[in-house]
């Protein structure tokens, strides 16, 4: 079993964190929602969750693309990127 050797990650400020997946191969969130869409391909891995791997994805249409593109860039909140609250510090705790 492989329970707890992927992490779904979270896609709250995805817009800003290019290249996508973890080895960086899908260089724009277009290219993520084609692969769910129909590039999807089954492996002894493959997550149960994936329900649409024998039809290679979820099918969706070019409106259906471009409105889960559009929910994903609602969750971009620059004003927390930008927050200093949120920075790096000046010098972490244990750095010289
Ligand atoms: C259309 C539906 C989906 C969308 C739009 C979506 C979107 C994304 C995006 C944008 C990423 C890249 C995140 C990053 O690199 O920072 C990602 C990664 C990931 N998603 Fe999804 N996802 C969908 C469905 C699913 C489903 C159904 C599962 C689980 C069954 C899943 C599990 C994962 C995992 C494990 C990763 C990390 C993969 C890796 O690092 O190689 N996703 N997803």
């Amino acid at each position: 079993m492989d329970i707890g050797a992927y992490v779904a990650p979270t896609l709250r400020n995805v817009a800003f964190t290019a290249p996508y997946m973890h080895d960086g191969r899908f260089k724009t969130l277009d290219d993520v929602i084609d692969f769910y869409s129909s590039k999807v391909v089954w492996s002894p891995s493959i997550s149960p969750l994936m329900h649409h791997v024998a039809s290679r994805g979820v099918q969706l249409t070019p409106s259906q693309k471009s409105d889960l593109k559009n929910f994903i860039l609602t969750l971009t909140d620059s004003s927390f990127v930008q927050s200093a609250a949120f920075a790096r510090p000046a010098k972490f705790p244990d750095e010289k």
